[in-house]
Formats: structure tokens, sequence, C-alpha cells
């Protein structure tokens, strides 16, 4: 990385934000082909964050004040934040068009100005009637202390944050703010760049909460700038299927709470509403006695969610097998089916496999392993699971069964839900065998074969 560019031209990577003194084909940092543009880099002497200086300290001795946070009053929301938003932090919300962002804004905007915070709302991307048609429709009245405007370029933007001195800005996208100091065009990456330094700085050197909206590219990462997670304090994504009403919202990163913990929403008419109990909308059309579905108990952030896995595994036509993975990884299904196939002598090298995850979640937590092979398994054989048994634990190579975390929280979840017989690795069962599970019969298991045993004797 060139540090210190002497010419205030340089060729930046659109993609990630390496910055060259000299065109190049392909970004040395993240290996994309023709991503480099010509662009002014830093213009104002300003614009660049200099570092504090001072003498090193015990540690032991440092005092500091708790953080100042604002609670949003949603639960959901809270939850995900940490607790509320921290006076000065800067959180960016990222996620595809139409997710709900501008939605989810608008709500964090008025419950803080209901207790008593003055919100400032920068609409660049939507005109003021327009953000006043969707407010209408989530709430009959917004409170004095909202503020709109619609402003993209960033010195208007300080001008109104010097002039309001409100507790929260909103600017809705980071995207569409320009600095006429930069020639690159608004939304390249050293516009973005910029535009979220400049902010940031005054966030944390006026004490203003900044929540910040990302565009997200067609591979899902923020539009650009890789380098605006860097410069922010929260990084919150939104997740969901474009026509499913569920939106997840997940901290990918927080400097003040912790990550991967999930917010449910679902979008209605009036907005997004928070979903106190997942685990039930997840299973609400859970169909009875049907092969190829599988209750499991999965950890998102610090709570256990029940999900739905349906599996399909039919006959392939001409020979070509297809394997379809929504909400799990396409690599670990590959894998778990080589194992299948492998150790339990399943015959699918001429089956077409899909695997779903029911409710639009994306799971990551290994301890699923154990459900997608009796998913597919059951489909198959075309046996069902029975309809109270949920099942957890990660698979190996050899096909064992290896032990998960947060053994308890899970089998207690599923045992609130009325489900009456949870399938586990043997490790946590001698773990958990003592303690109250709620009547919950548990089935220790050693490998898969075992679960296969316990579920289809005979087979
Ligand atoms: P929006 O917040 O504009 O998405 P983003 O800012 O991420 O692009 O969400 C727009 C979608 O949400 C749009 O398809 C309409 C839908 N919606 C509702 O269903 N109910 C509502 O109350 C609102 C405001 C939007
Ligand atoms: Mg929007």
């Amino acid at each position: 990385m060139v540090k210190a560019l002497k010419s205030k031209v340089a060729f930046v990577c659109q993609n990630c934000g390496y910055a060259s003194a000299k065109w190049i084909g392909k970004c040395p940092d993240c290996s994309s082909w023709n991503s480099f543009v010509e662009e002014e880099v830093s213009a104002r002497p300003g614009g660049r964050i200099t570092a504090n200086v001072c003498e090193p300290v015990v540690l032991h001795t440092v005092k500091y004040r708790k953080e100042d946070r604002a609670s949003v009053g949603i639960a959901e929301l809270d939850r995900v934040l940490g607790g509320g938003i921290v006076r000065g932090s800067v959180i960016l919300v990222g996620g595809d068009p139409g997710i709900g962002k501008s939605t989810i804004s608008l709500q964090i905007s008025h419950q803080l100005a209901e207790i008593g915070k003055k919100v400032l709302y920068v609409s660049g991307e939507e005109s003021v009637q327009q953000t006043k048609i969707r407010a209408d429709r989530l709430y009959p009245k917004t409170s004095d202390n909202l503020y709109i405007v619609n402003a993209t370029d960033i010195d208007c933007i300080l001008e109104f944050i010097k002039k309001f001195l409100p507790d929260l800005v909103v600017i809705d996208s980071i995207q569409v703010v320009y600095t006429p100091a930069l020639s690159s065009s608004a939304g390249s990456v050293s516009q973005v760049r910029e535009c979220a330094n400049i902010l940031t700085q005054l966030a944390k050197q006026a004490g203003v909460s900044m929540l910040l909206i990302g565009h997200v590219t067609k591979e899902g990462t923020l539009a650009g700038p890789r380098v605006l997670e860097h410069i922010v304090d929260t990084v919150l994504y939104f997740e969901g299927e474009r026509f499913s009403n569920y939106r997840v919202l997940r901290a990918i990163k927080n400097r003040f709470g912790s990550t991967n913990e999930i917010g449910v929403f679902e979008m209605g008419a009036s907005g997004l509403a928070e979903v106190g109990n997942p685990s039930e909308i997840f299973l609400s059309e859970r169909p009875k006695d049907v092969s190829g579905s599988v209750v499991v108990p999965i950890i998102e952030g610090s709570r256990p969610i029940l999900v739905e896995l349906q599996a399909l595994a039919t006959k392939a036509n001409f020979g070509v097998t297809r394997r379809k993975a929504q909400g799990i990884d396409y690599n670990r299904l590959s894998l778990l089916v080589a194992v299948l196939e492998k150790r339990l002598s399943l015959k699918l090298f001429d089956k077409d496999i899909f695997v779903n995850v029911v409710g639009g979640m994306k799971i990551e937590d290994p301890a699923v392993d154990l459900g997608i092979c009796l998913a597919i398994a059951s489909s198959n054989y075309d046996k069902a699971i029975p309809f109270d048994a949920v099942v957890v634990g990660e698979v190996g190579l050899a096909a064992e069964v290896r032990s998960i975390t947060n053994i308890t929280l899970r089998i207690n979840e599923a045992s609130k839900l009325g489900f009456k017989k949870c399938i586990l690795p043997r490790s946590n069962y001698q773990a958990c065998k003592s303690q109250d599970t709620g009547g919950m019969e548990l089935v220790p298991v050693d490998d898969l074969k075992s679960a296969f045993d316990n579920l289809w004797r005979g087979i």
C-alpha cells in the first residue's frame, strides 16, 4: 500500500481501496481485474485522523466513564446494538436494496426523538416528501425533535450538524454523499472513505451518534468500501429473502457489544415489527410426518433459536446431479454428502440434493451438521424424523459426531417449545445428563451410524 502519496492523484481499486501511483490491471490486494480508477486521494489536510500523542500508563490505573447509551426502545435492536446507541459512536447499516434499511433508520430516529433526543435525518436518496410518506405509514405523528433534510454535499451536511447539534444523525446513504474537494464521482471509494472519515471525526469530537446506511454490491459486500468497516464502530447487516417478510439484523462488528447478536423482524404494513420469539415463527408452518424435515437448535450470538431444515433427495435426470444449499454453506453440504456416501454407503451419486433453511436464516453454527445429514438421509429413505425430536451436533470426516457449545441453552429452548427428544453428541450428554432438562429424553450418539440406528433401526 502506498502510504504517503506525494501527488494528490492516485489510482484506487474500486473494490478494496488499494491505492497505487500508476495504473495496474490486477489489484495486488484483492486480485480483482480492471478495478483501478484515477482519483484525487486526499485534498484536505484535516481529512486524516491524527493519533493522539500521550505517554504510556499502567493499564489498571486508566480511568474511564461508562458509555453513555440511549436505548432505542425496540428490544431486538437494543440487543443487537449491545444495549442501545452509544453517544458519539458510528453505526453502519448494510443490506440489499429494499430490505428495510431506510425503514429501520426512520424507526430508530422516531424512537429516539420520542425520548427527547434531537435527530437529524439526512436523506440523500429520497426527497423530504417521500420520507414523509414513509413516516406516515409508520407513525400517525412524529416528534418535534425529528428533523429531515435532503442533502448530499458533505459541507452542507456538516453545516446542518453544527447548527442543529443533534444527538443522532442518519445519513441515507453514505454512497450518495460527496465532498466537492475530490473530483471523483459520489460512491467511489475515495469519496465514500473521505466522507465517512469526516463524519466519524465529527461524531467523536462533538459526541454526535451517526447512523450511516450503506449499499451492498451483488456479491454481498458493502459497495466498494470494505474500508468503511474499519472506520466505523458497529457494522449491522440486514439479511433475509426479498419475498419473505422476515428480516434478520446481524451485528458483524461491534465495539460496544458482542458481535453475532441477531435481531429478528417482520416487515408489515406499518414497518418492521420485532419478533420476540423467532423459534415459534420459524416452526409455525412445519409439516407433520414428512420426510426430509428436521428441527435444529442453533445459537445466534447469545440466544438459542430453533430452525427447521428441509432436504430433498430425488433421482436426477440425464445423469447430471444438482446440489443446492439455501441458508447453509454449499461446501459444507458437499462435504457432508461425501461423508454420507463414503461412511454410511448412502447412494447419493445419482441424486439431486436440495437443502433449505426455512424462514431465510443463514446458519454458520457447525451444530447444524447432524441435522443436515439426517434430513438428507430422511428424504433419501423417505422416512420421517419424529415430529417432537430435535438434533444437534457437528459431524467430522470420519462420520463421528462432535461436541458443540451451549448445549443446555439449546435443550432448554427446545423443551420450552414442547420438544420431547434430543439427539446430541455423547460428550455433551456426559456434561448435561445430571442437569434439569425439562423432561427431555436425551439420546447420546457417537457417530452418524448410531444416530441412524436410533431413528431408523434396520434400514
Ligand atoms: P426500505 O426501507 O426503503 O429499503 P432500503 O432502504 O433498504 O432500500 O424498504 C422498502 C421496502 O419495504 C419496500 O419494498 C416496501 C416495504 N415496506 C413495507 O412493507 N412496509 C412499510 O411500512 C414500509 C415503510 C416499507
Ligand atoms: Mg433506502
